[in-house]
């Protein structure tokens, strides 16, 4: 989502709408703005494109020098009017325009609701304008911070009153927000170039500040604990284009690095942190129901395929319920067995991929309940599917999936924790395990990111090879099958990834004098033979590079060269080996001077057959 506030002398609407205009690229389901007029807080919100806004605010502007506005991507409730941003309480004394998501927006609800507060919408933004308005006491800035206190989750806050008519009020809890510094003016926005055409002075929020904003300037706070902060002006040097992908060299790179983020919306919400358990309160079916499906089967493309390869074996491992995946196009032509305990997954970053729109109707027209993983609220996928979890991963431009990819591995876990919670296949403390790594997962990968430049240093080694090969066994083959497709898609060199214990009986062929051979190998269970399998390609000659847990002293002996990720169950393992391919399909496809996130030939969303 894309938000940008004003409080100057200017006019307030003109300067949003064009900041917002600017977030576009985003992507974005519905617009609003709200600002301070004479006749006191007012506001307007359209679904669809900006144009859809601009076109009622042409007919009635809203004057006025303080104001704040979005543009929303969908994800508590669906792309509406009634669901877009600005969201004030009844009296309209407060507006709040949010990213992110409140974990435990429904608890404030309910307690909200019985004091006598009625909702218009379904979001959890809503809650916070009430929570605001039942919270208030004369002070707007220590009004905002009971608040925050009381919200869980990862989100970015831009918030005004009209009690206060002379601030405008900045969080940032997670999200990235940052705050222009003008003359006789201050903005907001959650991106730069939101500001760019005002201002290049701007403080960058940290995590877990806020900002108050006034014609005069901008005080920064720790939201906390109230104390003042000191920080110097961040002068941004960007250009447009480079400032729409965050100063990363393209939005392949900003999307991997915003995955921690990714994970951590995705998950956040559905983990119950006192019971250790994982709750989905989105599936409309019973637990009986559910539990009584004995066949899934899981139905993708491409990447989203390759996530759901990986759900397979966690499914299968944590409930034991057999599982089939398929790729779409194989799968609609294949008269499938259908019974009436058969469930059938549909995964679909963008819900639009014709092929899997098409296996999704099939299977609806054979009675068949369809289970939808998708990233777009408001998709054809997720209109039609009869239950829909939603990755939160927010809007992906490159066309190599990678945030959409780990976002929909963790639903996946989400799903197969619950599913085994209900048949009881795992005891509470087998569940409350997984669920304490899965928590750990997003620290994690910014750790890997952190030592992105080790992957570059291969990167350059392979740059120039013509074919290389990744191996693994069991979760490790699933990731090596993303991690080549990863590369090929971007970088045009050949690459295959094979069942290790699969290579004697063909690929091992083409093994010769310094092939590159990728080895992933962090399933203890067949460690052993994942081992001998290396060493019958290094045997042929192959440069290897293998992929280990932390405080794995032994591969080292067998490979050229280790990249260690953090220790994790092996079950979550996916998640971690990932990052560290993605990135090196990133370097390879940048250090041979391609387009990295318009690959040829290729595009994003696929809607033909
Ligand atoms: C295209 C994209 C891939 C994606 C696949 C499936 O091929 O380039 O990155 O994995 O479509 O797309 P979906 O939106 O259904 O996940």
């Amino acid at each position: 989502c894309g938000i940008v506030g004003y409080i100057g002398n200017k006019n307030a609407q003109e300067i949003i709408i064009e900041g917002l205009r600017k977030l576009e690229y985003r992507g974005y389901d519905s617009a609003g703005l709200a600002v301070l007029t004479e006749q006191g807080l007012s506001l307007d919100k359209k679904q669809g494109r900006l144009a859809n806004l601009e076109e009622l605010l042409a007919a009635q502007p809203l004057k006025g020098h303080v104001g704040i506005g979005h543009t929303r991507w969908a994800t508590h409730g669906r792309p509406s009017d009634l669901n877009a941003h600005p969201h004030t309480d009844a009296k309209r004394k407060f507006a709040v325009v949010h990213n992110g998501i409140i974990e435990n927006f429904l608890s404030i609800k309910e307690e909200l609701v019985q004091k006598g507060y009625t909702f218009v919408s379904e979001t959890d933004t809503e809650v916070i304008a009430h929570l605001l308005d039942d919270l208030y006491d004369g002070d707007l800035v220590a009004t905002v911070q009971k608040a925050v206190k009381r919200m869980r989750g990862a989100y970015a806050l831009g918030i005004m009153s009209e009690h206060e008519p002379d601030k405008l009020i900045a969080v940032r809890l997670a999200s990235p927000l940052i705050v222009g510094v003008g003359e006789g003016e201050s903005f907001i926005g959650s991106d730069i170039p939101a500001l760019l055409e005002h201002t290049r002075d701007v403080y960058i929020l940290n995590e877990g500040e806020m900002a108050v904003l006034t014609r005069d300037g901008v005080e920064l706070f720790d939201t906390e604990t109230g104390q003042k902060l000191e920080r110097d002006i961040f002068h941004v040097d960007w250009d447009l284009v480079q400032a729409e992908k965050g100063g990363f060299d393209s939005f392949m790179l900003k999307e991997i690095f915003e995955q921690p983020q990714a994970i951590r919306d995705t998950i956040g919400s559905r983990i119950d942190l006192d019971e250790k358990k994982v709750v989905l309160p989105e599936l409309k079916m019973s637990d009986a129901q559910l539990a009584s499906y004995d066949r899934i089967y899981i139905i993708a493309c491409g990447t989203s395929m390759h996530a759901g390869l990986v759900g397979k074996d966690v499914i299968e491992k944590l409930t034991r319920i057999p599982v089939e995946v398929a790729v779409a196009s194989e799968f609609r032509y294949r008269d499938p067995i259908y019974t009436d305990k058969t469930l059938m997954i549909v995964i679909s970053q963008s819900g639009e991929t014709a092929d899997t729109l098409a296996a999704l109707r099939e299977a609806k027209k054979s009675g068949v309940t369809v289970m939808a993983i998708t990233n777009v609220v408001g998709s054809s996928v997720a209109r039609e599917a009869d239950e829909v979890l939603f990755t939160w991963a927010g809007p992906e431009v490159a066309v190599a999936s990678t945030k959409a990819y780990t976002s929909q591995v963790a639903a996946l876990y989400m799903f197969a924790l619950y599913l085994s919670q209900i048949k009881g296949t795992q005891s509470a403390e087998q569940i409350a395990e997984i669920v304490d790594h899965l928590l750990e997962l997003p620290g994690q990968i910014s750790q890997i990111l952190a030592d992105a430049d080790h992957v570059r240093q291969y990167a350059e080694r392979i740059k120039d090879v013509t074919s290389l090969f990744f191996i693994g066994r069991s979760l490790d083959y699933a990731v090596s099958l993303e991690g080549s497709l990863k590369l090929k898609e971007i970088s045009y060199i050949h690459s295959e990834a094979y069942a290790a214990g699969e290579l004697k009986h063909g690929t091992l062929a083409l093994i010769e004098e310094d092939v590159p051979v990728i080895a992933l190998a962090t399933q203890p269970d067949i460690y052993e033979k994942m081992v001998s399998n290396i060493v019958e390609v290094k045997a042929r000659g192959a440069h290897v590079l293998g992929f280990a847990f932390a405080g794995d002293n032994d591969l080292i002996k067998t490979v050229d060269q280790v990249v260690y990720v953090p220790k994790t169950l092996p079950l979550l393992a996916p998640i971690l080996t990932v990052i560290p391919l993605q990135l090196l399909a990133y370097y390879t496809s940048a250090a041979r001077g391609l387009d990295v996130d318009k690959p040829r030939n290729l595009a994003k969303s696929v809607t033909v057959e």
